[in-house]
C-alpha cells in the first residue's frame, strides 16, 4: 500500500457502507488507521450501533460519523453530545436544519476536551438543481449551498460537506479553517450510481478539498487496494 503525500493533499474517509459486519472486515483489515479514516453511515450504524464503532476504535481507526442530523434543536443537542461521548472524531448534521439546531449542536460539544469534529451537509451530492425545485427551493443550487455555508460558518461549525465543484469558493470565503469534505469522488471508469456531482481525486487535490469520501469506487472494487493506491498516486 502506498503511503500518501499528505502535505496539500485530500485526507482520504473510506464510507463503509456494507450490509454485513463480514463484508467491512474484510475491507478494514486490509486499511491503515494511520493512512485512512472511516465513515459509519446510516447503514452500519443501523445494522452494527455504537460497538462497532467501539471495535473500530479499538483498531486505531478515527471515525467519522455520518448520521446527518436533522431534528428539533433538544434532540440534536442530545444525539450530539450522545456521538461526542463515543469519541468519534468528526460527526456531520444537516445545515438545512437551521440556525438553532446548529447552534445546539455545535453547544453540546462545549464540555468535551477533544470534541469531535463538527460538519455540516449543505447538499447531497445525489442532488440536482431540478430536485431542489421539486421541494419548494427555487434559488441556484450555488445559492442554496452558498446561503447554508455561511449559516454553519456563522454557527461556529469546523467544517461542512459540499460538492467538489463549490469547494474552491467555500475556501476563499471561509479560509482554511473551514474543512471541505467531498464525497462523489470517481475515475472517469467508475460508475456514478445515484451521485450527481462527481470529480475525480486529481480534481478534488486542485479543488483544496480537505477529506474526500470514498464509497462504492473501493467498497465494489474487486482488487480495493490497487484502487487505493492508484487515488492516492493521482493526487501526489
Ligand atoms: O459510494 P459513494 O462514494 O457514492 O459514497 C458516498 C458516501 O458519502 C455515502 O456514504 C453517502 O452517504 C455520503 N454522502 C454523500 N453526499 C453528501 C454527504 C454524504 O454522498 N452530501
Amino acid at each position: 500500500m502506498l503511503h500518501p503525500n499528505h502535505y496539500n493533499v485530500p485526507k482520504i474517509i473510506i464510507a463503509l457502507d456494507f450490509c454485513t459486519k463480514k463484508k467491512a472486515m474484510k475491507l478494514v483489515d486490509l486499511l491503515d488507521p494511520s493512512v485512512f479514516y472511516l465513515k459509519i453511515g446510516k447503514e452500519m450504524f443501523t445494522i452494527l450501533g455504537y460497538k462497532f464503532i467501539k471495535e473500530l476504535h479499538k483498531l486505531g481507526f478515527n471515525i467519522f460519523l455520518d448520521l446527518k442530523f436533522h431534528d428539533i434543536p433538544n434532540t440534536v443537542f442530545n444525539a450530539t453530545k450522545a456521538a461526542a461521548d463515543l469519541g468519534v472524531w468528526m460527526l456531520s448534521v444537516h445545515a438545512s436544519g437551521g440556525k438553532n439546531m446548529l447552534l445546539s449542536a455545535k453547544k453540546a460539544l462545549k464540555s468535551f476536551n477533544k470534541a469531535p469534529l463538527l460538519i455540516a451537509v449543505t447538499v447531497l451530492t445525489s442532488l440536482k438543481e431540478k430536485d431542489l425545485k421539486e421541494i419548494g427551493i427555487k434559488i441556484s443550487l450555488k445559492d442554496y449551498i452558498l446561503i447554508l455555508s455561511k449559516l454553519s460558518n456563522e454557527c461556529g461549525l469546523d467544517g461542512i460537506v459540499c460538492p467538489g465543484k463549490e469547494a474552491k469558493k467555500m475556501k476563499l470565503l471561509y479560509g482554511d479553517k473551514c474543512k471541505i469534505v467531498t464525497p462523489g469522488i470517481r475515475f472517469s471508469t467508475d460508475s456514478s450510481f445515484d451521485q450527481k456531482h462527481i470529480i475525480t481525486p486529481k480534481e478534488a487535490k486542485e479543488c483544496q478539498i480537505d477529506y474526500i469520501v470514498i464509497g462504492r469506487s473501493i467498497t465494489t472494487s474487486k482488487n480495493p487496494i490497487k484502487k487505493l493506491n492508484f487515488i492516492i498516486e493521482s493526487m501526489q
